[in-house]
């Protein structure tokens, strides 16, 4: 089938290839997203009276048939098809005939495409959002059962101050939490619909329905002016790629103290044996190459990110092809998120603390600042009882576990953990989550 902009003289085979580039394969992935928003803009048509409900109800029962056919992985776009948005006007007028012709009545692919993947990142971000707020629950668990067993906290990587395993655990899954916010945000800003702005400028003579639209949708809103649509375009995916580079961010320092802990020299941590890998000549090797990957991933997406951050930078207002690319790069970015989570939620379940080695590295030294603060108590500056500390560092003993943890009085602090406080403000998006996803 041709092109939809194709008046005659047929376009060169390398400028299709040039322009499409990877487009159609991200575009195929956008079809049942497109297929929505095709019929919101349908049912928009109805009330502005180009298409009478009888044609809708034809109209929807051929996105039924294609909806089906692209579950079945049946229908995908080609290069030569250019973009999804082809696919479908194409579809329909293969099997509505003249009907199928009205369907882009005030419509142009540059609104389609933002609402598409408005759509898309939605969805997504809700998912990575539970999968997030997932892997924040095991951390929780963590932390209820470990924040007895004292581990040294460290700063410059040097033995520096108590802490116990939950505490470390609990920090992550505190941090995860914020994220799960950040996404929700994102989802926010996300949730407007573009639809009826058309190339950028809105359409003459026709009264589109555009709020009514948005809101079969599911959107929260819309965008109002129209010029204000194109000009978001790598600002939206932005908001959503941000959130995920929040969630990789924490991930990638997870991923490295398990890595470090797991090390011989401080042989912390034991890794689920499934989630590592050999060497093909060092028969005694197990390596941590899944965390090491995900550690990764952080960096993958920053330049994902970096692509939305300049690409739009500089151009003049309204639409341009370059912005084509910001739309691969953030649907990248969720897949990738997506593995990393999955990576994240298999093997840290699996991880064991070997609470031995753990003990062990719990030195004197580390009680230190605790001998100063003890002789505070009594009534010595903190200044005079630092030198104090620090001149009987020789003489320093660890006390035992309960009771080095009885001396902390704060919330978050070394035998203070509490989840609890991490699963209300889980459970505070527990419903956004649940709603979004019955959307589905
Ligand atoms: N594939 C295009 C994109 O993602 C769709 C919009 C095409 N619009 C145009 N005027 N060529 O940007």
């Amino acid at each position: 089938m041709s092109k939809l902009w194709e008046k005659g003289a047929g376009a060169e085979d390398w400028v299709t290839r040039f322009t499409v580039g990877d487009d159609y394969r991200w575009d195929t992935l956008l079809l049942p997203y497109d297929v929505a928003g095709t019929r919101g803009h349908a049912w928009g048509l109805v009330q502005a009276d180009v298409l009478s409900t009888q044609e809708l109800v034809q109209i929807e029962e051929s996105l039924d048939q294609l909806s089906e056919e692209i579950e079945r992985g049946e229908v995908v776009v080609r290069p030569e098809d250019e973009d999804c948005h082809t696919v479908i006007e194409n579809a329909l007028t293969t099997r509505l005939g003249e009907l199928g012709k009205k369907i882009h009545t005030g419509r142009s692919r540059n609104d389609q495409v933002l609402t598409a993947l408005r759509l898309f990142l939605r969805e997504q971000l809700v998912e990575i959002a539970r999968r997030t707020a997932a892997l924040a629950e095991i951390l929780c668990g963590f932390g209820e059962r470990y924040d007895g067993l004292l581990m040294p906290g460290y700063t410059h990587l040097q033995r520096a101050m108590p802490s116990t395993a939950g505490l470390w655990a609990m920090g992550y899954a505190e941090l995860l939490a914020a994220d799960v916010s950040a996404l929700r945000h994102a989802f926010d800003q996300i949730n407007v619909s573009p639809l009826g702005s058309a190339a950028g400028y809105s359409v003459p003579y026709l009264d589109l329905p555009r709020e009514g639209v948005a809101a079969r949708l599911g959107f929260t809103g819309m965008q109002v002016h129209a010029t204000t649509v194109q000009l978001s375009r790598g600002k939206l995916e932005l908001h959503a790629v941000h959130a995920l580079v929040q969630v990789a961010a924490t991930l990638n320092r997870l991923a490295s103290d398990l890595v470090l802990f797991n090390t011989a020299e401080f042989g912390f941590v034991t890794l689920p044996a499934e989630y590592c890998t050999g060497s093909s000549i060092m028969p005694q090797k197990q390596n941590p190459d899944v965390l090491e990957l995900a550690r990764a991933s952080y960096h993958r997406l920053l330049a994902e990110m970096q692509i939305l951050l300049t690409l739009p930078a500089n151009l003049p207002g309204g639409y341009h092809r370059d912005l084509q690319l910001t739309k691969e790069a953030a649907m990248r970015s969720t897949l990738l998120t997506l593995d990393l989570l999955e990576a994240m939620t298999r093997l840290l379940p699996g991880v064991t603390f070997d609470e031995a080695r753990i003990r062990e590295a719990v030195t004197p030294e580390l009680f230190a600042t605790a001998d100063a603060l003890r002789r505070v108590q009594l009534g010595v500056p903190f200044r005079d009882a630092y030198r104090q500390a620090a001149a009987s560092l020789e003489e320093q003993e660890a006390p035992p576990a309960d009771e080095a943890l009885a001396a902390y009085r704060t919330v978050g602090s070394p035998g203070n953990v509490r989840p609890e406080l991490v699963r209300e403000k889980l459970r505070a998006h527990a419903a956004w989550i649940e709603n979004e996803s019955l959307r589905k």
